[in-house]
């Protein structure tokens, strides 16, 4: 039995990625297509050389196509069942640096839908609201208002269902069982959901009537959805949607992801430059007992949560990222610098976003889209014609 657990509804452990490739069967990013992206992007992102986006389906073929003149949109998702944190951030930073250097679409589903069925405690109205919450950090790092859009699954639920029964049909319960665990006890929402999750991997191919290539940056949880997707839309006439996959940002206590649901692992895109101190500080760390020890024996950067931060977000320099290593393990470098130095980068990009986050609120008609059914409408409309 291995000691983690990664489905889109669990993620707990000490998560071997290497496993994980072997076992969804996706591809490492290796150096000949990192050589490649770069070839068209001219540089390459820190996430891809440092292994953060470790993993992909036919991102090759993404390129093939595009070098073609063929390009291709981007589709990712946030399932809005509470306040966003920087481990949700991490892959849209990645997402908005596809977007420029490919100058391409963004199609970003909010799975109020979703939420809504697989947690108990979350009514409808809370997870509705919270997809229009989020939608303000998603707008907030910058994404282009002409090229992006943004919808709930309740707000597109029109569109989404016409598409959602053909994918259903090509589905059987057993399948659904096997890839995501589902037992008896499932409600049948919950067995449908993932025909929702796949329409938006063909949503440009449906309104251009034409197909389209499709790229879904996301963490490597998702891939079970897409894995369907990729199994049942050829049989519907359309592509494989590819994809890059990345880890997640682990948690600041010892071991695990970063929570929303476990106090003091997550730092919140609303949290105040004091919440953020105490959180860094009392961090999982690893520093020796004392100082006089570290001194002398040196920390541990490889199992310690700062240095991941500084790592995967906050120090995207190599060098900078090297000479916090290299003190920390001479033991010249002290936990309390180093988090220090942590916490102020935070609270400086939380600021700016903060602020952005506060404007979104005025342009989030320019991101949004959404069907407005007025069914009393409809019926006076019709009325009128008889
Ligand atoms: N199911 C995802 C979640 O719970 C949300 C999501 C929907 C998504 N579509 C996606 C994530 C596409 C990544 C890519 O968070």
């Amino acid at each position: 039995m291995p000691d983690f657990i990664v489905t889109p509804w669990e993620v707990s452990g000490e998560i071997d990625y290497e496993q994980l490739i072997k076992e969804f069967g996706i591809e490492p990013i290796d150096e000949k297509l990192l050589f490649y992206i770069k070839e068209i992007t001219k540089e390459i992102h820190p996430f891809l050389t440092r292994k953060i986006f470790f993993a992909h389906r036919d991102f090759k073929w993404i390129l093939d196509e595009y070098r073609k003149g063929n390009p291709f949109y981007l589709y990712t998702g946030r399932g809005p069942s509470g306040n966003v944190h920087l481990g949700h951030v991490m892959p849209w930073i990645f997402t908005k640096w596809i977007q420029d250097k490919f100058n391409v679409e963004l199609w970003f589903q909010l799975t109020d839908d979703e939420k809504f069925l697989f947690n108990q405690s979350l009514s409808y109205e809370e997870a509705y609201n919270y997809s229009y919450d989020n939608a303000l950090d998603i707008i907030a790092l910058g994404f282009d208002p002409k090229k992006t859009f943004i919808f709930s699954d309740i707000d597109l639920a029109g569109t989404l269902y016409r598409s959602a029964l053909k994918i259903a049909k090509k589905i059987t319960y057993s399948t659904i069982k096997a890839t995501f665990g589902l037992d008896n006890s499932a409600n049948v929402g919950q067995i449908f959901y993932t025909s929702i999750q796949t329409v938006p991997a063909i949503i440009k191919s449906l309104i251009e009537g034409k197909n389209i290539p499709c790229l879904i940056p996301h963490a490597v949880d998702q891939d079970p959805h897409f894995r369907l997707s990729r199994d049942v839309l050829p049989k519907l006439g359309y592509f494989k949607p590819a994809s890059i996959q990345c880890i997640f940002l682990p948690s600041l206590q010892q071991g695990g992801k970063m929570s929303a649901s476990i106090e003091n692992t997550a730092i919140f895109t609303t949290d105040n430059p004091e919440e953020v101190k105490k959180k860094v500080n009392t961090a999982f760390t690893g520093g020796q007992a004392n100082a006089k020890l570290q001194r002398e024996l040196g920390g541990n950067p490889s199992i310690c949560s700062v240095f991941k931060y500084h790592f995967m977000l906050f120090t995207l320099d190599d060098n900078e990222l090297k000479t916090i290593e290299s003190r920390c393990i001479a033991g010249d470098l002290l936990c309390g610098e180093c988090k220090n130095n942590l916490i102020q980068k935070i609270n400086k990009f939380l600021k700016v976003h903060q602020e952005k986050r506060e404007k979104a609120k005025d342009i989030l008609d320019q991101y949004l889209i959404k069907e407005k059914i007025d069914l009393k409408k409809i019926i006076s409309d019709k009325l009128k014609k008889v």
